[in-house]
């Protein structure tokens, strides 16, 4: 496989690590969350990483620390192989133009003030990639690229005079118009309308395989992982249960957690997920308490009483994948006749 362009190196992200004394002393203070733990995701040129799991499992946090919007309280980011973790300054603006990130709510990426137009222009000036007089023909060039047409009447446009889907695509444009190499993208379709949804994945797809960007895609649902991802990396408050190439996930899994997962996503159930019949039981992932052993014990229905007291290591079960449960062998061979 070609060498990563952007790995996230056993991070670990605590936050409410230290609340103050005073908070400390009135009792008043958050208890820490461990929002990564021990976090390793690596991306190759050109290619999608999906990272899928339910709220609260992290995916934003990893995503946040690829970009450099967070520092890890350890761990490392790593660009084509150097450690970029603490960068500041002009190596930071530089880092900034390589990396950058789609947001789930379009809104955030847009002055409401500002035209489209002005809006795609700002990070060409501020990276300095195109002198004034370009400006505009960049933009109308993007816009078409995002399939925004007639290019002119939406590069005069303001936000308000559009529509979620083309605020999104404007979105992306504004993110793809200093050609970074990775675009980290946090939910970007989980806002729009399902009718939409699909047009916008294909147009990330489409502007991926015309210029070779890697994507980090963040979502909570498995079918929109398999469909815009080459791997995918299963988070479970604050690590990564399972990894490995996409289909390979779907049709082996090797985590029951994986396994509950594409069970609750309909469209695979008749043909994933054969033998086993699982339920989740159990409320939904929390913080509150991390429990010793294997973290996602409480709500396993394979768990023995090793999954209390040991947590798993990571098992190689196949090329390239992983997954941390003590029987990861058996759950991917599907021996296992799961009920609740
Ligand atoms: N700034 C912060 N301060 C304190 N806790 C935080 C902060 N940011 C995130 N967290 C906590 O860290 C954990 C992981 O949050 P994160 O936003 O990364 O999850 P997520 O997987 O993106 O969830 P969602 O699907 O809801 O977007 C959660 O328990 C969250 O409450
Ligand atoms: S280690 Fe045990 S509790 Fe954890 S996922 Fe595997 S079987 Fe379930
Ligand atoms: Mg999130």
């Amino acid at each position: 496989m070609s060498q990563p362009i952007l790995q996230l190196d056993t991070l670990r992200m605590v936050y409410n690590a230290d609340p103050g004394i005073l908070a400390r002393l009135s009792g008043r203070a958050d208890p820490p969350v461990i929002a990564a733990d021990d976090v390793t995701l690596t991306l190759h040129p050109g290619q999608t990483l999906a990272v899928v799991g339910e709220s609260g499992s992290g995916k934003t946090t990893a995503g946040r620390i690829a970009t450099l919007q967070e520092r890890p309280t350890a761990g490392r980011v790593l660009y084509e192989g150097e450690d970029v973790t603490d960068l500041t300054g002009a190596a930071l603006k530089a880092f900034r133009a390589k990396v950058q990130m789609i947001f789930q709510n379009p809104y955030d990426a847009l002055n409401p003030r500002l035209t489209v137009g002005q809006s795609l222009a700002e990070p060409l000036t501020l990276h300095r990639l195109v002198p004034k007089s370009g400006l505009r023909a960049a933009v109308l060039e993007m816009l078409e690229a995002v399939e925004l047409r007639p290019a002119a009447d939406f590069a005069d446009a303001f936000p308000s005079e559009l529509s979620g889907g083309q605020l999104q695509r404007i979105a992306i444009a504004r993110a793809l118009i200093i050609k970074p190499r990775v675009v980290i993208a946090d939910e970007p379709v989980s806002m729009l309308d399902v009718s939409i949804r699909s047009g916008v994945m294909n147009l990330m797809r489409g502007i991926q395989k015309e210029t070779g960007v890697t994507y980090l895609y963040i979502t909570h649902d498995l079918s929109v992982a398999r469909y815009m991802a080459d791997r995918i990396a299963v988070m479970y408050l604050g690590a990564v249960l399972e990894e490995g190439p996409a289909e390979t996930l779907i049709s082996s899994a090797a985590h029951p957690y994986t396994r509950l997962l594409i069970q609750a996503a309909p469209e695979h159930r008749a043909t994933a997920v054969k033998r086993a019949r699982i339920r989740l039981p159990g409320d939904a992932a929390s913080q509150a308490g991390l429990p010793a052993g294997c973290r996602f014990h409480p709500r396993c229905p394979l768990a023995q009483p090793v999954c209390r007291e040991e947590v798993p290591p990571q098992k190689t079960v196949g090329p390239t994948q992983v997954a941390g449960c003590h029987f990861a062998e058996q759950v991917k061979a599907d021996g296992l006749e799961i009920t609740t």
